[in-house]
């Protein structure tokens, strides 16, 4: 099979990587969540990393049942980097341009064939700009700051204020700032069910999937 990419891009608490988890489970996708791979670079350097230390890092994309998975030093990492105190850490790192090459290069690294769906916030206008399909997903902030505060059962004001300082960090960065990839569809999620945001891009994967040319 040739290779299939779908990228889904967008802001914190958009929704993203749950959509990206989903359309592994049930459509037979691999996974590939970038952020987690910033997060990471944080939570094993910190956040005044520099270029050798980076270089000298062991890092690994492993996949267990299907679920995308990130090894340090072959040690299963991944539950340790989903704290919202590492997200904004690792958007500090995001706008060093050898961060970027360290996890865009561990990204295409990918196999050659297959279905992959990769999320993040450059995924499609800068890591696979030639995707087979580009989504963006966005959502009200306060939206968003709820099912963040939900998930990470955090306080939703403090929430709130971290996600907006971080969509400002995000998209007023010099490289590879967040924004809707040129050929995306945008999907509003604010007041979707998570099902509903599903049945949605699982249309557009269908049919964009039924009229490739391999
Ligand atoms: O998506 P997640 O919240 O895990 O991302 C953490 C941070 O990593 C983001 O706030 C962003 O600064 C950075 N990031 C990025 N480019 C990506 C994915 C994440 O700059 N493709």
């Amino acid at each position: 099979m040739a290779k299939f990419v779908v990228t889904i891009d967008g802001p914190a608490g958009s929704g993203k990587s749950t959509i990206a988890k989903l359309l592994a489970k049930r459509e037979g996708f691999i996974h590939i969540n970038s952020g987690a791979l910033y997060r990471a670079v944080v939570y094993i350097l910190g956040d005044s990393l520099d270029k050798d230390s980076l270089n000298g890092v062991d890092l690994k994309i492993e996949y267990r049942d299907g679920n995308f998975r990130i090894l340090h030093n072959g040690i299963d990492i991944t539950e340790s980097l989903k704290t919202e105190a590492l997200g904004k850490k690792a958007s500090n790192v995001a706008k060093l341009g050898f961060v970027r090459d360290f996890v865009n290069m561990k990204v295409r690294a990918i196999p050659k064939s297959g279905k992959f769906v990769i999320d993040g916030r450059d995924c499609g206008s800068v890591i696979f700009p030639d995707a087979d399909l580009k989504i963006f997903l966005t959502a009200s902030p306060e939206e968003r700051a709820k099912r963040r505060a939900e998930e990470i059962k955090g306080d939703f004001e403090h929430v709130l204020e971290e996600i907006k300082n971080r969509d400002e960090q995000d998209m007023k960065r010099e490289i590879a700032p967040l924004k809707k990839p040129e050929g995306a569809y945008e999907i509003d999620t604010t007041g979707l069910g998570i099902e509903e945001v599903f049945r949605i891009v699982v249309d557009l994967v269908r049919r964009v999937y039924g009229n490739r040319d391999s």
